[in-house]
């Protein structure tokens, strides 16, 4: 079997979409709290204010928002990260059902504002550390490694309000005071972290991902280069704090293809792939790569990049790279010559020899081996797949969910990850699908949009009682991973 002893079967979820418990245990307020709930027809609103009048932004394609805007949440609006599956009340039963599925390692964010509520207190928050040390005692007792992202999504809105974000330099410094908070709090207990989740998404969702407000193409240079100076210098302190941490970088991977052979259409899909590359590029390597520094140049904005950034980003170079896969995509030079379908937080080209999801994401599992091959033939590096799932409408009928259709993509990639350690040499760490359990989808909001092994009784009307149920897919996840891949 091409998988090693130590493979890290897993399944990943993000305290956002999952743990609700808004306002509980003194826990601050985030941007994806004042996110409404949408639809694939009706985009996800940014609720603010502006001299106390009502404002919505769409959070896909969004528009600029003034900088003086307040953040509110309306009351005749939905926020279904408020409430999300309820981990934060849960966690115990989830851990069970962890320790049930044989889970090897959980991959879970730590949520900034529940440590920090304004982003930049003086001290933290005890209610929040206690909680995520209680979860990660419980993973021990289970015999399962954390898997965390420092920051998945997740910016204190103070911060917003305050400094429009990674717009400032200043987050440096806080973000830096969460890492060392939660670094010496957890060091005994957490050796797996991954900084910021997607570093890339900041140029499709600047709000959600980064917390900015401004999409203009410097602005999303300036939140991307202060990122990653924060990302790298994490890096230096946690080695630092506990030098067998291990780091990756978080990539959000969409294999793309060329709409044809013509040469002009094979740069675009390569101009396509190197802006993901691009923080990649800078994480693993530790620079950044000249196409991006001339990009810059020729459209006149270079972010400041000082000498002690450069020696940062040097410095704190991740151990490996750790990415999400859910399809690939096509490109072309002519972008009229393509009919467009869904994908993560984006649209792309469409393939006319790919399936796709109910949300028009393309399922494509050699896509995903293609994608080891390149990433690994690009770093030498290990890689961990973090995130590779299957969003579907399942249905619970007499407390059962039959999801062959999960099944059917999870086996399929699977199978692309043996081809890519036995046949082409990848070195793979892991593999954490989404989700663990069913929760609120990033893109549209909505609990219909199920990803999860476990089913959660919740229901975008409001109705449901949190309970738990295994779906098929967990039943045949856990074989796969007590067969350590033999028998998918
Ligand atoms: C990734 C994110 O982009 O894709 C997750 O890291 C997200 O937060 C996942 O949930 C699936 O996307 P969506 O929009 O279907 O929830």
């Amino acid at each position: 079997m091409p998988f090693p002893d130590n493979f890290l079967w897993g399944a990943a979820v993000a305290a956002n979409q999952c743990e609700g418990g808004f306002l509980q245990g003194n826990k601050g307020i985030s941007n994806t709290d004042v996110i409404t709930r949408g639809s694939l027809e009706n985009p996800r609103q940014i609720t603010y204010t502006v001299n106390h009048r009502r404002q919505k932004t769409a959070l896909m394609n969004m528009e600029n928002i003034p900088e003086d805007a307040e953040f509110v949440c309306f009351d005749d609006e939905t926020y279904p990260n408020h409430e999300s599956t309820d981990f934060y009340h849960h966690y115990k039963e989830d851990i069970a059902l962890m320790k049930d599925l044989g889970l090897k390692a959980f991959r879970m964010s730590i949520s900034w504002p529940r440590i920090f509520p304004l982003g930049n207190d003086e001290e933290p928050n005890e209610a929040g550390l206690a909680f995520y040390e209680e979860i990660f005692r419980g993973l021990k007792e289970a015999g399962i490694e954390p898997i965390v992202t420092i920051n998945h999504y997740e910016i204190p809105i103070h911060l917003t309000e305050l400094w429009g974000s990674w717009l400032d330099r200043r987050m440096i410094t806080c973000f830096l005071n969460y890492c060392e908070t939660i670094f010496m709090r957890y060091k005994d207990l957490v050796h797996y972290w991954l900084t910021f989740n997607e570093i890339n998404h900041v140029n499709l969702v600047p709000f959600l991902a980064a917390g900015i407000t401004k999409k203009d193409p410097r602005s999303l240079a300036v939140a991307s280069h202060y990122e990653l100076v924060a990302a790298a210098k994490a890096v230096s302190l946690g080695r630092r704090i506990n030098p067998n941490f291990k780091f990756g970088c978080m990539i959000g991977h969409t294999q793309a293809y060329p709409y044809t052979c013509k040469p002009e259409d094979i740069y675009a899909r390569w101009d396509f792939m190197s802006r993901c590359y691009l923080y990649s590029d800078v994480q693993v390597r530790g620079y950044y790569p000249t196409y991006q520094l001339k990009k810059w140049d020729r459209e006149g904005i270079r972010p400041e990049i000082t000498e002690q950034d450069r020696k940062d980003l040097q410095a704190g170079t991740v151990d490996f790279i750790s990415f999400s896969y859910y399809h690939s995509g096509v490109q072309a030079a002519d972008l009229a010559v393509l009919k467009m379908t869904g994908g993560n937080l984006s649209r792309g080209g469409k393939n006319p020899y790919l399936p796709t999801t109910e949300w028009g994401w393309q399922i494509d599992p050699m896509g995903l081996r293609m994608a080891l091959i390149e990433l690994y033939d690009r770093y030498q590096k290990p890689l961990f797949i973090v995130e590779n799932g299957l969003g579907a409408k399942d249905q619970l009928v007499n407390g059962r969910v039959h999801d062959p259709y999960r099944i059917a993509y999870l086996k399929a990639h699977i199978e692309a990850m043996m081809l890519a350690i036995e046949v082409d040499g990848v070195e793979l760490l892991g593999y954490t699908p989404w989700s663990f359990i069913d929760l609120v989808s990033a893109g549209t909001g909505e609990y219909r949009k199920r990803y999860g092994l476990v089913y959660v009784d919740k229901q975008d009307d409001g109705s449901g009682d949190y309970q738990r149920y295994r779906k098929d897919s967990f039943r045949w996840y856990r074989e796969v991973i007590r067969t350590n891949g033999s028998n998918i």
